[in-house]
């Protein structure tokens, strides 16, 4: 069975309290419970992650990559526009990564456009609102299954 990852970043814990005129009013528990429900719709394993802090993010991208996952979703929220040390440990992956963002953050402070993961992932989901999470983990599914 394969198995996929979702990591979220600082301040994602907060989702359903903060800026919701932002990132709408869905909490991060319930974006798992769906991605969940997705997962064993497709048949595939999912673990969930969330720091505030980026060492723990990479410690927990080094882990996925030593037991050799076969995915990874990710909002590093503002560790994105950042965090060379995120950007390094996701290259050591063997399989894709989607980068997601709930906010379309092209469309907000001028800082936010820069991504330092973008051009390493297989995609990037963005301004789709907390449904990001779910196109990603079966964009994940559609890259890895054998035809
Ligand atoms: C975010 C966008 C980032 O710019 C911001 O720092 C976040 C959330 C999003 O999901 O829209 O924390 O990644």
């Amino acid at each position: 069975m394969s198995s996929f990852a979702v990591l979220n970043g600082p301040n994602l814990n907060l989702l359903g309290q903060r800026e919701p005129q932002t990132y709408g009013s869905t909490t991060l528990a319930a974006i798992e419970a769906s991605c969940a429900e997705v997962a064993s719709e497709l048949g595939c394993e999912l673990s969930w992650f969330q720091s505030n802090h980026e060492g723990a993010l990479v410690d927990e991208i080094q882990r996925l990559a030593a037991d050799g996952t076969d995915g990874v979703v990710i909002n590093a929220a503002a560790y994105t526009h950042t965090s060379v040390a995120i950007r390094d440990a996701l290259a050591t992956l063997d399989a894709p990564f989607v980068e997601v963002h709930i906010s379309n953050v092209h469309a907000r402070e001028g800082f936010r456009a820069h991504s330092y993961l973008s051009d390493l992932a297989s995609g990037v989901i963005v301004g789709c609102g907390v449904q990001g999470y779910e196109l990603a983990v079966r964009r994940l599914v559609a890259l890895t299954s054998t035809p």
